[in-house]
């Protein structure tokens, strides 16, 4: 009998720490990143920006109107879909649905873009908190309507679309 209740009470212990150990964890995720963390994800962010801006300068640069094609299917590529940490999105058909804004902080941010304001935001996606940021695009190289048919010939100041960037913040 005494072992019974000692089992019992070891079990109802078990549950007690298990419960507490999982509410520890649930709060981990909830609670904001600090100013270091944001700020670091930020430079982060920075790093990244400059490099996918001289990646996409260079595919501008080789961009003639005999290598239209191949152009896009490379950007297609640098730009994997399933890689969500950056994304092109337009709301300017004609366009795939995928590179529509996805959420709601790309919906906020492209209706900034085409007023050609940049916007950041630190959230929760799936329990990691990330840094947020976009970058407004405008059509201001000749070759973009090259690749973008819908888009006047350029250089114009006409704001099409953003640059969405994502940097999960380390804890
Ligand atoms: C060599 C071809 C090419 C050139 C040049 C090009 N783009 Fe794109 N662009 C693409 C492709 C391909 C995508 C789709 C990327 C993907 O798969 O997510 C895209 C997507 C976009 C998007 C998001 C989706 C959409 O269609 O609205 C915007 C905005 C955009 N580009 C703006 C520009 C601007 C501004 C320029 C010029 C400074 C430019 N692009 C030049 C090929 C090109």
């Amino acid at each position: 009998m005494r072992l019974r209740k000692l089992v019992s009470y070891g079990i109802f212990v078990l549950f007690l720490v298990i419960g507490c150990g999982l509410t520890a964890v649930a709060r981990g995720y909830e609670i904001p990143p600090t100013t270091g963390q944001t700020a670091f994800a930020q430079q982060t962010s920075d790093l990244m920006l400059n490099t996918l801006f001289a990646a996409l300068t260079q595919e501008f640069n080789e961009t003639t109107p005999d290598n239209v094609e191949q152009g896009k299917h490379s950007i297609s590529l640098i730009f994997n879909d399933k890689n969500k940490d950056m994304r092109l999105v337009g709301t300017f058909g004609p366009l795939r649905e995928k590179d529509r804004p996805s959420d709601n902080f790309e919906r906020q941010a492209n209706a900034l873009a085409l007023v050609g304001q940049t916007y950041t935001s630190v959230q929760r996606v799936d329990n990691q908190w990330y840094y947020r940021r976009s970058i407004p695009l405008s059509n201001f190289r000749a070759e973009c309507a090259l690749c973008h048919a819908n888009y006047p010939a350029g250089p114009s100041s006409d704001w099409v679309g953003a640059l969405m960037l994502r940097v999960p913040i380390k804890k």
